[in-house]
């Protein structure tokens, strides 16, 4: 179809990896499979009008404030993906995108905002004529989003997502990602997550940097490996429901993936002081009362403390009590997981 001018919108969450990606090839191909939890209320909204133009451009606002920077990247995105979406170039973008989370938080926006980002795209070539199935815009915009920020491909769907091939499953790519294709037992399903904000503002590092430092990683070729087996071995779990096994997979998981940042040359250190405090915490609260809280990490200083529903009371006590000292400002995000 023929539109002049018109305006879309959507919306997408942000995820917080089990198994994680750390390493990519070309074309952000991951090194090695990965699975998240597609989170519920750290999400961006972003909405696009567009108008025919012979000059491409895109301007971006986050939070009604102009960006010049990120409007750079998004241009240098829309044309790498031109090839899929050929419409692209015959349109002038402004973007207005606002996240849920403070965006100085040290919460990366990176993966709902690309994600966001496609389901808008997906959207607009819809409303210029496209007919697809659901199935096939989803599978798109993920590969799309895939493009932007390798994690935001798993943050096109709910729930429990795997990104990346793995001999376990059999429908599983490098180029998308897909939603867990198990039965998941249902301790899985009432996952909470609270992400205490220990460090806020811009990392010293970011992840593109930190992907690239892997190439030459004296450990890369086992901490691949390991991630594969750990993927396997979770996706049992999320079959049979062992909750300590879960957590001891997904804790190991988020030291692994700092120890490569302290081992890559050169090294860095994204965790604080006070990180580690809640760690030691977590573990001398979990040996005292059996609860089944454990946490996660991604690449910042920020915890994600991970447990099911039904123990919420004993562990947000423990949560006010003994660790919200340890955060920037009292600040915490309590989200969950929704499927
Ligand atoms: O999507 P990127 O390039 O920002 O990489 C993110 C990697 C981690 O968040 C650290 C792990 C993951 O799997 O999400």
């Amino acid at each position: 179809k023929n539109i002049e001018h018109g305006e879309i919108k959507a919306k997408c969450s942000s995820n917080i990896a089990l198994v994680k990606y750390w390493g990519k090839f070309d074309m952000q191909l991951p090194a090695n499979p990965s699975i998240s939890y597609t989170l519920t209320e750290s999400f961006t909204e972003t909405t696009i009008k567009f108008k025919k133009s012979d000059n491409f451009s895109v301007k971006l606002y986050l939070d009604n404030q102009i960006q010049e920077g990120f409007a750079s990247k998004i241009y240098t995105y829309f044309r790498s993906i031109k090839k899929y979406l050929p419409f692209i170039d015959n349109y002038s973008y402004t973007i207005h995108t606002k996240n849920s989370f403070p965006h100085s938080s040290g919460i990366a926006s990176s993966a709902s905002g690309f994600g966001a980002l496609a389901l808008c795209l997906m959207n607009m070539s819809e409303l210029l004529g496209e007919s697809n199935t659901k199935e096939f815009k989803l599978t798109k915009a993920s590969f799309l989003a895939r493009l932007g920020s390798g994690s935001a491909c798993r943050s096109i769907y709910k729930g429990l997502v795997v990104w990346g091939k793995s001999p376990d499953i059999i429908s599983c790519s490098d180029l998308y990602a897909i939603p867990f294709p198990y039965e998941i037992s249902p301790i899985f399903k009432e996952i909470q997550d609270t992400i205490l904000l220990v460090h806020e503002g811009n990392k010293q590092v970011s992840s593109s940097i930190g992907h690239s430092l892997m190439k030459e990683h004296p450990y890369a070729t086992s901490r691949f490996k390991q991630a594969s087996k750990n993927l396997s071995e979770i996706c049992k779990i999320i079959q049979s429901g062992d909750l300590e096994i879960f957590g001891e997979i997904v804790e190991h998981e988020a030291l692994t993936l700092h120890a490569m940042m302290m081992t890559s040359s050169p090294p860095y250190i994204l965790i604080k002081p006070n990180t580690l405090a809640i760690i030691n915490k977590v573990w001398k609260f979990r040996q005292d009362s059996k609860s089944h809280l454990y946490f996660t990490l991604d690449a910042g200083a920020n915890i994600h403390l991970l447990y099911p529903e039904r123990e919420k009371g004993v562990i947000n006590s423990f949560i006010k009590n003994d660790l919200i000292k340890y955060t920037e400002n009292g600040n915490l995000i309590s989200d969950r997981v929704l499927f």
